[in-house]
């Protein structure tokens, strides 16, 4: 395996502290780790393999002549706009985790255990889908293969780590203030989060689903291959800290029942059956957290149409949904 020089952008945020942390844990052949942010962060160290490694700030010039192979960009979208084609053109490649080149046609959007062979389409930039979107689609990828899907209605109740740091700090500090007798200011989310729940991701566009909601349909699209299948998503913040869970409808062109279901999703790779009821097991946001996998329980046959299943996956939203996603892509670029 060639070792690659590899930056992290949007080091100092809450992904890209696990992208750090990802390809360390998952020994991915780093010849050298350059980490870049914003001039606030300049100056500061981070730690990789016990070692401090200087934070950068992200400039113009900051990756022409320097040899770096692969950039994982989290810094934004705005930044991620401005700088990936610079990046691009510098020669590195650049795996994006914002949603501003997703839906772009030259550039691939990869889950690599859905459609890892398109990473090959690769114009210089690779888009990290939503964190929503890719534990779905690995649970639902299996059952698509063995029939395919025709529609799916999902409700998701995602964590405040998706909004980021400041999306973390937000949840901690208004559970004080509640707790201490306080107003709960908003800041980072529309209303409170802390003891209440969200029904808006993202901002509404004109169709009134929210542009969370849009990515989950768009993408999906995209990852699939499939335009045609029917996604109605309901996207839901609720005060968990980490991991993201799903609970999804989905109906295929024949009947696959829940015995299949579970046969197909277990030997599907990084997705994990928690599926005995009985004895409460079936995956749950802290129990997913710091894992690579995707979850999935309660797996049923619908009470009412014969081609649908029910189900409910969990996912660690700042690692598969994120940071282990984007370095997966980057594990098949060596
Ligand atoms: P910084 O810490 O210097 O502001 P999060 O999503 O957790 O809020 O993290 C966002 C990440 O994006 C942080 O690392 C942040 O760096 C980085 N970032 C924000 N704006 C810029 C910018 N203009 N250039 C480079 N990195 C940026």
């Amino acid at each position: 395996m060639s070792a690659k020089v590899v930056a992290v952008v949007g080091a100092t945020g809450a992904v890209g502290r696990e992208m750090i942390r990802t390809l360390e844990r998952r020994d991915y052949p780093v010849k050298q780790l350059r980490l870049f942010a914003s001039g606030r962060s300049k100056g500061m160290h981070l730690k990789y393999k016990g070692e401090d490694v200087l934070v950068e700030e992200l400039t113009e010039t900051a990756f022409d002549n320097q040899g770096i192979d692969i950039a994982l960009f989290s810094a934004g979208g705005d930044v991620s706009l401005k700088f990936s084609p610079i990046v691009a053109k510098a020669g590195t490649v650049v795996i994006d985790n914002s949603s501003a080149w997703r839906m772009k046609d030259d550039v691939p959007l990869v889950v690599p255990e859905v459609n890892p062979e398109d990473v090959k389409k690769h114009k210089g930039i690779i888009a990290n889908p939503n964190c929503s979107t890719i534990q779905m689609v690995v649970a639902l990828k299996p059952l698509h293969d063995f029939s395919r899907i025709k529609r799916i209605i999902v409700s998701t109740y995602q964590s405040v780590s998706g909004a980021g740091q400041k999306g973390i700090d937000e949840l901690w500090n208004q559970t004080r203030d509640v707790m201490n007798g306080k107003d709960a200011v908003p800041s980072k989310f529309q209303k409170q989060i802390a003891f209440n729940l969200i029904p808006q991701i993202d901002v509404f566009t004109e169709n009134y689903f929210t542009k969370e909601e849009m990515k989950m349909v768009n993408e999906t699209h995209k990852i699939m291959h499939a335009p045609d299948i029917q996604v109605t998503a309901t996207c839901v913040r609720v005060p968990v800290l980490r991991s993201h869970s799903e609970s999804v409808y989905v109906e295929t062109e024949k009947k696959i029942g829940r015995d299949k279901a579970i046969d197909l999703m277990s030997k599907f790779p990084n997705l994990v059956v928690m599926d005995d009821v009985a004895n409460k097991v079936y995956p749950v946001p802290v129990e997913a957290e710091d894992k690579f996998e995707t979850y999935v329980g309660r797996i049923r046959d619908d009470l009412f149409a014969s081609n649908a299943l029910n189900f409910w996956v969990v996912s660690d939203n700042l690692l598969k949904g994120a940071a282990s996603n984007a370095v997966q892509i980057a594990e098949l670029m060596i």
